[in-house]
């Protein structure tokens, strides 16, 4: 039996130990999901003070309950560490780690390349490694595998590698992580297999795909599919505007159709770690095969420009009130860049708050989720959404849509409102007080 044959009778044992480098949003969950479904599995963190939380059974992700990581590590079965020594001992190890963009916007692959280089110093023969950071097309092939060929193990035969892309939604309560199928695409078949074998064990539903090139693919497409429709939908908000139309109405009454539409919504601009980072690893590759992704240059054009659309009507509305925005009081409200989380990721509202503090406006916010945040002119604290506060206000601006927002006490006590996602739609009184995206 060749030690991969031998890996993968292990694997249907469940008695294969399994590794995740980097806890954060997408490592941590699947790492919890491994140790659920009875894997004995080691977490290896740079973050020193992740690995205190967690070994002291500490959640810091909304989604993961701290009672079930404590339990996980109470039963020994979930360990994480700041030593990358244990990577030795894993028979499976995937990898989760950032993959922002340069000042510049090129992708930066650089923690992959560093984690890479912590699995290659312990390499053995019997070892699965699967890449699960979002990253261009190639990665896997040309950056990974020859970092670990350097070895001199032979891949598919000692050693396996795949790609695996993640579709975790944070604050999604709809979808357990089993729910949603996974899609894996390894260097040969029997990484393929290999990788199948691991994650059928979590998921409900595996979908191969024929290269770990396709598998990266597959992950661009998705992400580059929803920031192109936001784009268009925020596109559509801006002729909306123009023609004197409510966007909202307009999409709420589009989605009705039961076939052919799908629902996407404008917003004061992209935030979170995917979907504004993604498609330019798209667009960067395609560069150096000399093609051009337009629709992806498009979108970024147009949703880069929601945030500076969003602080110009906030001037626009302060105008009409025969106030300037230099010294106008601007409450904010959200500051996180989606609804019911706390991730601050390329959030719109840092862009609106500057680009409205360049102009003089005294900001302050409100998130139930974010108690503080760094700002340009130092550390900024959520502030209670107290009546007075909403009194205070020459105008309150909702970025973010949070339901811990009682939105029919906004809309009553403020002067005026300015919604950016829509969240006052159910407030029956004072109406004429808000105005939409
Ligand atoms: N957050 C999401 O919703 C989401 C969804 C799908 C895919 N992704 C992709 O998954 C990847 C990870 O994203 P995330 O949101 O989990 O990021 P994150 O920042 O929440 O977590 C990454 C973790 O990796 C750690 N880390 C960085 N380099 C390391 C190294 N060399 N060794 C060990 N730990 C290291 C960081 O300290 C951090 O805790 C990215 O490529 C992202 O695009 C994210």
């Amino acid at each position: 039996m060749t030690r991969l044959q031998e890996l993968a009778r292990r694997l249907d044992a469940r008695d294969a130990r399994i590794g995740v480098i980097g806890l954060g949003y997408v490592g941590l969950p699947l790492a919890l999901g491994f140790a659920k479904a009875g894997f004995r599995v080691s977490g290896f963190e740079l973050d020193g003070e992740k690995v205190k939380a967690l070994s002291e059974g500490r959640s810091y992700i909304e989604d993961v309950p701290s009672a079930e990581i404590a339990q996980a590590v109470r039963e020994g079965r979930f360990a994480a560490s700041g030593d990358f020594d244990g990577l030795a001992d894993c028979d499976v190890i995937n990898v989760c780690v950032p993959t922002p963009l340069t000042k510049t916007k090129d992708p930066d692959v650089s923690y992959i390349v560093r984690a890479v280089e912590d699995i290659r110093k312990r390499l053995r023969p019997g070892q699965l490694l699967i890449l699960g950071s979002t990253t261009y097309p190639g990665t896997t092939h040309e950056l990974f595998v020859p970092i670990l060929e350097g070895t001199g193990l032979q891949l598919g035969v000692d050693f396996a590698v795949a790609f695996a892309p993640e579709r975790i939604d944070p604050a999604n309560t709809k979808f357990a992580l089993r729910q949603v199928p996974k899609v894996v695409g390894g260097e040969t078949p029997l990484c393929t297999e290999l990788a199948s074998k691991v994650y059928e064990s979590i998921f409900d539903h595996v979908v191969t795909v024929s290269s770990s090139q396709s598998a990266e693919m597959v992950k661009l497409l998705e992400n580059t599919f929803r920031a192109i429709n936001i784009g268009l939908a925020n596109e559509v908000a801006l002729m909306c505007d123009r023609l004197g139309l409510d966007v909202w109405e307009v999409i709420d009454a589009a989605a009705t159709k039961p076939y052919g539409f799908m629902k996407f919504e404008p917003g004061p601009g992209l935030g979170g770690h995917c979907i504004p980072v993604d498609p330019s690893y798209l667009s960067w590759k395609m560069k150096s095969l000399n093609f051009s992704a337009r629709f992806i240059e498009l979108a970024t054009e147009i949703n880069g420009h929601m945030p500076e659309y969003v602080a110009q009507t906030v001037a626009d509305l302060l105008n009409e009130d025969r106030l300037a925005v230099n010294g106008a009081d601007v409450l904010v409200l959200g500051m996180a860049y989606k609804a019911n989380v706390s991730d601050l990721r390329e959030s719109p509202s840092l862009d609106v708050i500057r680009l409205l503090s360049q102009k003089g406006a005294q900001v302050s916010y409100h998130d139930p989720h974010v108690p503080e945040v760094e700002l340009q002119g130092g550390t900024a604290k959520s502030i209670e959404l107290s009546d007075e506060a909403l009194a205070a206000a020459d105008l309150v601006v909702i970025l973010t849509n949070h339901a811990a927002v009682d939105y029919d006490r906004v809309v009553a006590k403020a002067h005026r409102i300015y919604d950016t996602r829509n969240a006052t739609r159910n407030v029956k009184e004072g109406r004429e007080k808000v105005r939409k995206l």
